[in-house]
């Protein structure tokens, strides 16, 4: 089965064609990260507007590089939330489009935050289960227990911030530009130990959370009025990250049980190097999955895998797929909790 992903959830406009929700057989992303650079994070009017002029073109570009005609699609997925509802919009409208045209498609709607998930399973489709999923990105910072393929829980989560938007925020007054991760990455790995530190959170509880950190450095920005030397700043992007990641990876620890024999670590942060190396050093008996570099930040083939699993568990009950009067959603529901003005789904995930 061929399926067209759609991902235009933020800032990236993502398009790709999967088949059998595991081989990728075109992907496509063009990132505004240049556009937005210049406001130090997104701007959400001009984000929308430049998925508006993109979408199209990437569309054909992505079926001309994987040599198939519209007619050769099984079905259409596409990002219905959380995110911008000015971008979402876009993605949805225009697969709405794409999937009305007859001869018409399926069109099914994926939860943003759930395909990070297999974003990785697209490198490791027979990972053992049940395993523990965290989904480490700008927008979320949440942890899964797996049981099954379309079955997880979630069991921990930020109370306040993401992961990766303290990353952007830190960044940005450090100077160091946008998106923040990738930069404070580079700089941390000439960071020295022990210069900064940095306060302990969430110590002894189940949920993480950014936002005390994030205060902290802003804290030592504003005493220091801007005048760090350039080690002074790799020094202090080193402690900020190892206590960011000091949280996730206990996060992980606290909810392992012993069935659990997989752990996976998707969304944009997982691209992080130094995040795998510390996993890798606290869990050394555990198969680690981690997504591909490309298929970590935003990207339509994790949209169109999930929309595979989706579209197989429906059973008979594929008609559903032909309903589009669905609206987008910004906010993250939990697992099955019916988002708002939509249909009712007998499984939103
Ligand atoms: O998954 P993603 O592309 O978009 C969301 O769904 O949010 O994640 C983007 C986030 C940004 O906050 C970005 O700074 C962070 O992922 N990120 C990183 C790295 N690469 C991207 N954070 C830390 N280290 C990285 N190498
Ligand atoms: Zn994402």
């Amino acid at each position: 089965m061929i399926i067209l992903g759609i991902e235009s959830s933020c800032d990236d406009t993502a398009v790709a064609v999967v088949r059998d929700g595991r081989e990728v057989l075109a992907a496509q992303v063009n990132s505004q990260s240049a556009l937005h650079a210049r406001w130090g994070g997104i701007m959400p009017e001009q984000a929308a507007r430049r998925h508006l002029l993109e979408i199209g073109e990437i569309t054909h570009a992505v079926l001309t590089e994987a040599g198939l005609h519209r007619n050769q699609l099984d079905a259409v997925a596409v990002t219905q939330g959380p995110g911008l509802v000015g971008s979402l919009l876009i993605g949805a409208s225009f697969a709405k489009g794409f999937a009305l045209v007859p001869p018409a498609k399926p069109l099914i709607p994926v939860n943003h935050v759930h395909a990070h998930l297999f974003g990785a399973l697209l490198s490791q489709p027979d990972m053992a289960l049940p395993c523990l999923s965290l989904i480490v990105s700008g927008g979320h910072t949440n942890l899964y227990l797996m049981r099954d393929i379309l079955d997880f829980e979630l069991v921990s989560h930020s109370v306040d911030d993401a992961c990766g938007e303290a990353f952007d925020k830190v960044a940005k007054m450090l100077g160091l530009g946008y998106p923040g991760g990738p930069q404070i990455e580079k700089m941390a790995w000439s960071g020295r130990a022990g210069r900064f530190p940095m306060p302990v959170v969430m110590k002894n509880n189940n949920n993480f959370s950014y936002s005390g950190l994030k205060t902290h450095v802003a804290g030592l920005c504003c005493r220091n009025a801007g005048k760090f030397s350039d080690q002074q700043i790799a020094d202090l992007c080193y402690a900020f990250q190892e206590e960011a990641f000091r949280q996730l990876v206990s996060g992980i620890d606290r909810h392992l049980q012993p069935q659990i024999k997989s752990i996976v670590v998707a969304g944009g942060v997982a691209a992080n190097k130094r995040l795998s190396e510390l996993m890798v050093l606290r869990f050394p008996d555990h198969d680690l999955v981690f997504p591909r570099p490309q298929f970590c930040t935003d990207n339509a083939a994790m949209i169109a895998a999930m929309g595979y699993y989706l579209y197989h568990e429906q059973g008979d009950n594929k008609k559903i797929f032909s309903d589009l009067s669905w609206q987008v959603f910004s906010n993250y529901f939990q697992p099955r909790a019916p988002a708002p003005n939509t249909l009712p789904h007998p499984r939103l995930l």
